[in-house]
């Protein structure tokens, strides 16, 4: 123990306070914006201030004191704590006083600063963790929760964070939906009381509800003005974000691992480390906090964030479970005519007891079909490298189908409940993943198939189903365990995956977005948001997951669902994010196939503005007939910008639409690129100013129309 913490902790335990403690205030700063905690008289420690940086810092201490920083269950306080524990003599109560606090830089260049609560009469301690950026207003948070008891205590609640706001009004921005329906966005104000956003699937965890959120403060969200918290939790399993509105009109934020049939028993000793609970706080509304967390994601989250991304042609809609190896080498040359990066084979190619020729049986058996695939994955490898594209292999390696092989032998290593019939979600289970055992199987899955095929660039990794019949064999007494060590189980196994593939990337699915949070995203590429390919409803899909998630990590695939709809349009949508197609091209059009190979190219010409710049949402599509998204490049020489028509009025009233993020006094060449015939438009020039103060007429009547512009700086 450090000497301040022993100093502190004798004065504490003699019913005083450390005199030099009181008043210590603690800011953790962004480049815009400061979270300053401070110490009471009491030891305890408050939120002093959380907004825009103040010029001069002594003024910090003049703003009205918030809350306790991280309320605790069983004191003075009447509404939702942050920390519930039950201490081994069943005290259900926790005092958590100020001992110190630190600053530290990380190798990454963010600085982690801690600061140590100890609850002076059982020992227990707390840190609050904060990591913040030199260069992004982000601001991830977690606590480190220790057991100084001599006996094991039990853990009921254990929030990441906890953030007070004192408005005039609050308005909930959230995104739920299902499969093939994610991510619609609708905000509600909130008055005196609780909502809850969370989830208990598990694995699926996200099926129903994204785990993130805008908090608008004062008045309703508007996209580039306004203040507003948008946070999300970094963790692949249930979240839960309360928002509790007090007698007072003050609000608290408590987001963490949904404390749900999830009571952690922590040894004598032991620690527990919750989620990082992630953050911005914007004065320009939610375009200024997607791009915050665009910028952040790209430079310290996502695995190789900075790094290009592969275009792609996948066979799922093309063939479902219905291929061979001839089907697949046709495929293979397919991609390479279409010019795309990479082939991924899809579901349904292995199991041998168990054919896997549909989703209802074997899961878990991952070995080639050998009627299917006589030759191996070895044969598709080799013909991807003759074509000069990469090969990339869907697998669900977390679940099984009780028709497959792993279950017959393995049942203890699934997760079900004794004395009780099972139920299934697609026909499967999951595996254990709390059990070490099977965390070597499910790492074997992975480092089998690269040992044996080293050309595998790339996984799709799904998850089709959530937790279902919830028990582990594994945890034994300690069931309530599972949630939580189940997730530690697959971070685990992707630690293993990532220390020895480093090269190797991969795609988040979980039968479409089911699972899209940051934590996930350290270790995956990309995800796949949904399912659902109609353009039509991509454009929502896509702009609510924009509102966190830079387009570099959203999968955006040229499907047939919606065929009415043109191939252009379709293409146009998939454009705005990681572009790849799923569809067989002999069911194209020549003109069709010509639009998509030329689409490719221009996609590959900026793909570096689209990825990469500054993303600013135009035109809603939920307000009705149009929507607009455009791209600018971080040196504002390059920007794309898209335009759909929706379902406008064939009398409707058009108006221009005014850019964003251009440079006023440069002059910029526009032009209509990816028209029907493949062809562009005539180039116009313009001044940043104009197109940001008058804009440009980029709707028409037409229905189901689209059209991209180029942007280029002269
Ligand atoms: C999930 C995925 C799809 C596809 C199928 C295969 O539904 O979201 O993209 O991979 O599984 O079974």
């Amino acid at each position: 123990m450090k000497l301040d913490r022993i100093v502190f902790a004798m004065a504490a335990a003699a019913g005083t306070m450390l005199p030099a403690a009181a008043n210590v205030q603690i800011p953790v700063t962004t480049p815009s914006t400061a979270l300053v905690l401070q110490v009471g008289d009491n030891g305890r420690l408050y939120q002093q201030y959380f907004g825009r940086k103040l010029a001069d810092t002594s003024e910090y201490e003049l703003a009205p004191r918030g809350a306790e920083a991280y309320i605790t269950h069983g004191m003075e306080d009447y509404f939702e704590p942050a920390l519930h524990i039950n201490h081994a003599d069943n005290n259900p109560s926790t005092e958590l006083r100020y001992v110190s606090h630190r600053s530290e830089a990380q190798s990454d260049g963010s600085t982690l600063t801690t600061v140590t609560l100890t609850d002076p009469e059982y020992g227990s301690e707390v840190d609050l963790c904060y990591v913040t950026y030199p260069d992004v207003d982000i601001i991830k948070s977690y606590t480190v929760i220790r057991n100084g008891e001599k006996k094991p205590v039990e853990l009921e609640k254990y929030a990441s964070s906890m953030l007070h706001f004192d408005a005039p009004a609050y308005y909930l921005t959230q995104f739920n939906g299902d499969w093939i329906n994610e991510t619609t966005c609708s905000e509600a104000p909130l008055s005196f009381g609780k909502k809850t956003l969370d989830s208990k699937l598990g694995t699926r965890a996200d099926m129903f509800v994204s785990p993130f959120f805008q908090l608008s403060l004062g008045e309703p969200a508007r996209e580039e003005e306004g203040d507003m918290l948008v946070g999300t939790l970094g963790w692949t399993g249930n979240f839960s974000f309360t928002f509790e509105v007090d007698n007072n009109g003050k609000l608290r934020v408590i987001s963490g691992i949904n404390p749900y049939a999830s009571q952690y028993t922590l040894g004598k000793g032991e620690s527990f480390r919750t989620p990082e609970f992630i953050y911005t706080l914007s004065d320009g509304g939610r375009g200024k906090a997607s791009r915050t967390f665009h910028d952040w994601a790209r430079k310290y989250q996502v695995k190789k964030g900075m790094d290009d991304r592969y275009t792609l042609l996948n066979n799922w809609e093309a063939t479902y479970f219905d291929f061979n190896e001839d089907k697949l080498i046709q495929l293979i040359g397919e991609a390479k005519e279409l010019g795309v990066d990479m082939f991924l084979l899809d579901d349904g190619w292995f199991a041998n007891k168990y054919p896997r020729h549909s989703d209802t049986q074997g899961l878990g058996d991952w070995d080639e079909t050998a009627d299917k695939l006589p030759n191996g994955i070895g044969r598709l490898t080799e013909e991807a490298k003759k074509q000069g594209v990469k090969f990339g292999l869907w697998i669900e390696p977390e679940m099984v189908n009780p028709k497959s092989e792993l279950y017959e032998q393995h049942k203890d290593w699934v997760i079900t409940l004794p004395n009780r019939d099972e139920y299934y979600f697609r026909n499967q289970l999951v595996l254990d993943l709390a059990n070490p055992k099977v965390q070597d199987y499910v790492f074997g899955i992975v480092d089998g198939l690269m040992t044996k095929y080293p050309d595998i660039a790339f996984f799709k990794w799904d998850c089709n189903s959530p937790i279902t019949n919830i028990y582990s064999n594994y945890e034994k007494e300690n069931q309530t365990h599972l949630y939580v060590d189940y997730v530690r189980g697959l971070y685990n196994v992707l630690d293993r995956i990532a220390a020895k593939y480093p090269d190797l990337r991969m795609m988040l699915c979980s039968g479409g977005g089911g699972r899209t949070d940051y934590e996930g995203l350290k270790y995956f590429t990309e995800f796949w948001p949904s399912d659902n390919t109609d353009p039509v409803d991509r454009l929502f899909i896509q702009w609510g997951f924009s509102q966190l998630f830079p387009a570099k990590t959203q999968c955006a695939h040229v499907t047939t669902w919606n065929k009415n709809v043109s191939v252009k349009f379709r293409t146009d949508v998939a454009m705005m994010g990681k572009l790849g197609f799923d569809i067989n091209l002999h069911d194209m059009s020549a003109d069709d196939l010509k639009y998509c190979k030329n689409a490719i190219k221009e996609y590959n010409r900026l793909k570096p503005v689209i990825l990469d710049g500054d993303q600013y949402r135009l035109v809603s599509p939920y307000s009705g007939q149009h929507a607009s998204t455009m791209y600018v490049g971080k040196d504002r020489k390059k920007a794309v910008v898209f335009a759909f028509d929706v379902a406008p009025r064939s009398v409707e009233h058009l108006t221009n639409v005014k850019l964003r993020g251009l440079d006023p006094s440069a002059v910029y060449d526009v032009q209509e690129i990816n028209r029907a015939d493949a062809s562009k438009g005539d180039v116009k020039s313009y001044s940043g100013d104009y197109l940001m103060t008058v804009g440009l007429p980029l709707f028409t009547t037409s229905r189901m129309s689209s059209r991209i512009y180029e942007l280029t700086r002269k």
